[in-house]
């Protein structure tokens, strides 16, 4: 009795793996074969292998050095919008050979006041490091403390958003600021709170976000009207 308690107890444990980033892969690269990929889409399911995650692979004979490369990111982002920043991302979308590594990065530019608002990576924990000038940057911990963690980071200071956790960074100084972030996916997306709440489409009903936020509902129609800007790139 106490052996079969201690199997099902062993057995749990064995089941409850966590994979805190994406899968990690069992060949060296599947540098992502976007032709195939985009054939299988538009052809159906029937004729070709199931995308179960990610892309299929290139066959590896014909993967070149140009599979893991990009070129541009000393080129700064256009910040000449309403929220003053821009976020390049360079995921397995500009890197093929990116796909099933479960890593990717972006640069952040910031100009003076600039703000990256508070978002979520849904499939990552990020890690940013400020190139230049001063951040305040901030993330908040889940119900029901909903703590807020914050700091100050000038050049060289790194700072982790942990997966899924709302963050957001200012650029509270008076020049321009950029910082470089690596995400734990190659896919990590991004959820703007803004955007995803008050700018989907369809509309979320104005009642149940009036419920919702504790607000007249004219308040939620003013916001529902407002452009919600991405400034992910
Ligand atoms: C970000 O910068 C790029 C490069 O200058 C530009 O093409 C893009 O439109 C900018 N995006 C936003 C949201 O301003």
């Amino acid at each position: 009795m106490a052996s079969a308690m201690l199997i099902v107890v062993l057995l749990a444990m064995a089941s409850s793996v966590v994979l805190a980033s994406d899968p990690s892969p069992l060949q060296d690269f599947c540098v992502a074969d976007k032709a195939s990929s985009e054939l299988i889409m538009l052809t159906g399911y029937f004729m070709f292998p199931v995308l179960v995650n990610g892309f299929v692979c290139k066959n590896p004979m014909d993967v070149n050095a140009e599979d893991f490369f990009f070129s541009g990111l000393n080129k700064p982002g256009n910040t000449d919008n309403r929220l003053g920043s821009n976020v390049t991302a360079v995921n397995v979308n500009k890197i093929a050979g990116l796909n099933t590594l479960g890593i990717s990065l972006a640069r952040i530019d910031f100009a003076p006041y600039g703000l990256n608002p508070p978002h979520t990576h849904p499939r990552a924990t990020e890690v940013l490091t400020v190139i230049e000038g001063t951040l305040l940057v901030g993330f908040v911990t889940s119900n029901p403390q909903n703590r807020l963690i914050f700091k100050v980071l000038n050049a060289g200071d790194v700072f982790v958003f942990p997966e899924g956790l709302i963050h957001f960074q200012f650029n509270r100084g008076h020049k321009n600021a950029v910082a470089i972030a690596g995400l734990s996916s190659q896919n990590p997306g991004v959820i703007t709170v803004a955007n995803a709440v008050f700018g989907s489409n369809p509309k979320i009903d104005d009642g149940i976000l009036a419920k919702a936020f504790q607000v007249d509902k004219k308040v939620i129609d003013y916001l529902q009207s407002q452009f919600w800007m991405d400034n992910n790139n």
